[in-house]
């Protein structure tokens, strides 16, 4: 079935909590068609500084289905000015600078031996939990879309995991929906402050995993880290915590999993990712650009 008939206007709204009759017509739409590979999710654009209607159709009715798509275009001819263009044409514009994002607010992820960079696992080739982007960011600068560019692969590994979120809210919801209500708790999940050389430099950010974006739609703040979260000591989300555990543990339908290779991208609703550990050689410095927005994706005309 080509994705053209399945667009963003026949997309239902995520359900209301209690309306059991858009919960099934959601659920149904969403089981309908999963993507089996990352090549599902792929979408070839020629120009990416101005892609065609086209081209930005078959990104949105893979955005529409599963909150996610992947580009692929002419390395030579893409930049950090690139992204920042593709992100404008999907109604991206608010930037979240974190303290270590390069001066333009679009961050380098490569492997940075020594410094405060080093600290961090983005900026390490270790391997990366399942999280969301951003969050430990302050519930009123929540991250609704990410994009993602390689430049440059690593000799070997660096392999990304992707799961719709709205998955893992209806299979949860699915088995029992007292899980979802559990990790909608605004309390949920507290990331600890976070302090530099003995001061404050973040105070603790206390939230829920799941919640509504300004526009309805779902919006997951989680990290698989064992560190540095801290779940609430409440029965039902710490079982609805280790469900959700196991959940991304089973490789559900719908999970794909692939390697980003130079000239690749993906543009997302900040849905759950992670990667495998990675080895470089020479001139194969994995390099990617990242790009956090505030904004959500919006649709083209
Ligand atoms: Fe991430």
């Amino acid at each position: 079935m080509p994705l053209a008939q399945h667009t963003m206007d026949s997309a239902p709204p995520f359900p209301e909590p209690g309306d059991r009759q858009a919960w099934r017509r959601w659920r149904d739409w969403k089981r309908a068609y999963l993507p089996l590979s990352m090549g599902d999710l792929l979408v070839e654009i020629g120009n990416p500084l101005n892609p065609t209607r086209s081209e930005c159709r078959a990104v949105h009715d893979r955005l529409a289905r599963w909150n996610m798509a992947l580009f692929a275009c002419n390395p030579h001819v893409f930049d950090k000015e690139a992204l920042r263009a593709l992100a404008g044409k999907f109604g991206l514009h608010r930037l979240d600078s974190n303290w270590l994002a390069d001066d333009d607010g679009i961050t380098s992820l490569t492997v940075r031996e020594g410094g405060v960079r080093g600290e961090f696992i983005p900026y390490t080739n270790r391997a990366i939990r399942w999280h969301t982007d951003g969050y430990y960011n302050p519930m009123d600068r929540q991250i609704h879309a990410l994009l993602l560019y390689c430049e440059r692969s690593a000799a070997y590994g660096g392999v990304s995991g992707l799961f719709d979120h709205e998955l893992a809210w209806l299979y949860l919801h699915e088995e029992d929906p007292t899980l979802t209500e559990a990790l909608a708790q605004p309390d949920a999940l507290t990331i600890p402050a976070r302090y530099e050389d003995g001061r404050l430099a973040r105070r603790d950010i206390v939230g829920p995993v799941f919640s509504r974006s300004p526009s309805g739609r779902l919006h997951m703040r989680y990290t698989m880290r064992g560190r540095n979260a801290h779940w609430k000591p409440d029965p039902d989300v710490q079982r609805a915590r280790a469900r959700l555990e196991a959940l991304l543990a089973s490789h559900p339908p719908g999970m794909v999993h692939g390697r980003l290779e130079a000239g690749m991208g993906l543009i997302c609703r900040n849905v759950l990712h992670e990667r495998t550990a990675f080895a470089d050689a020479p001139g194969h410095e994995r390099l990617l650009y990242r790009a956090r927005y505030f904004d959500e994706i919006v649709a083209v005309s």
